[in-house]
């Protein structure tokens, strides 16, 4: 049996998650959007695609949670995306209470489903999701790191004039200005970053990689960035249907791993058809720990904020 993928929210990322699930035949698609007619418009358009596009799955737009029955994944992607000059965080109050309501609803139709929350700000956005849903952790996770870490890998493949398929790289953290590159862990083929760039470079790739969402956003003006961010969603739901038991970095509960205790942050887990089955635990230098943890207290700060 195909499995059951619904995306909440129709909105560019929301949209942009279907189309690769779709091209990619990772199972049914079902768009939900509280605007009546959007999403089922959207679906049509997606569905009419799929004999040029060489899909064949359903693919539903609703606007009620009944549609979403049974689920196996259900990625929440609605809220309030940032203006040109806001940070994510800015967005707190208005996504919480959109997310809580969401979650709730895809726990009481999916009860077995796995959550995957982009919604900003994701580190809180997932806390709230994780209390809402009563889910294990294993199954309740943000999408974040795999797209700091792919914006990493692209900066690096720019500056070296190499393929991006060469790059490995790691960003851990919250997904804020205190995100955690690592390069002394980023290599190309093998061969360390540190070898190839100097210092000074790597910092200033470090820099825009932190701002990389806001680069988008401060060119765009009226939107924020979509393919990437959909591109990395795509790449959770793919080892979670598939079973591929990938190692990326996704937002993940923490519970004494690198010294952090009782909040959602992005670290390497391993992803499969049982959502989280592992956290990774990296060696790391003092001074990477400490930029960690004080990631940790930005996201710490944000989730007292909330009102669960
Ligand atoms: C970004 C949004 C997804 O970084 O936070 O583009």
């Amino acid at each position: 049996m195909r499995k059951k993928i619904t995306i909440i929210g129709a909105g560019n990322v929301g949209a942009t998650v279907a189309l690769w699930a779709a091209v990619n035949e990772l199972g049914d698609i079902v768009l939900f959007n509280r605007t009546p007619g959007l999403a089922k418009g959207k679906a049509l358009d997606l569905k009419s695609a799929s004999p040029i596009g060489g899909f064949d799955l359903a693919i539903v737009g609703t606007d009620r949670y009944e549609d979403t029955k049974d689920s196996d994944v259900v990625v929440v992607t609605a809220g309030l995306s940032r203006k040109p000059g806001m940070s994510r965080d800015e967005l707190l109050d208005m996504n919480a209470a959109l997310v809580r309501d969401i979650c709730a609803q895809a726990a009481k139709y999916s009860p077995d489903s796995i959550l995957i929350v982009v919604s900003n700000p994701v580190d809180a956005m997932v806390h709230v999701a994780y209390k809402a849903s009563g889910f294990p952790k294993s199954r309740v996770m943000g999408m974040a790191g795999i797209l700091d870490s792919s914006r990493f890998r692209t900066f690096i493949g720019l500056e070296l004039g190499v393929s991006v398929e060469d790059i490995s790289a790691l960003v851990l953290g919250g997904h804020g200005d205190f995100m955690v590159p690592l390069p002394q862990h980023a290599s190309v083929n093998g061969i360390p970053l540190t070898d190839l760039l100097s210092e000074d470079r790597i910092n200033a790739l470090i820099e825009r990689t932190r701002h990389g969402g806001a680069e988008i956003l401060s060119l765009e003006k009226v939107s924020s960035a979509f393919y990437a961010p959909a591109a990395a969603v795509d790449q959770m739901i793919e080892a979670i249907v598939r079973d591929k038991k990938r190692v990326l970095p996704c937002v993940t509960y923490l519970q004494g791993e690198y010294g952090i205790d009782g909040i959602f942050m992005g670290v390497p887990v391993l992803l499969g058809a049982g959502g989280v089955e592992r956290v990774f635990e990296l060696k790391l230098s003092q001074a990477e720990l400490t930029a960690l943890q004080k990631s940790a207290e930005a996201v710490r700060t944000l989730v007292a904020q909330v009102r669960f």
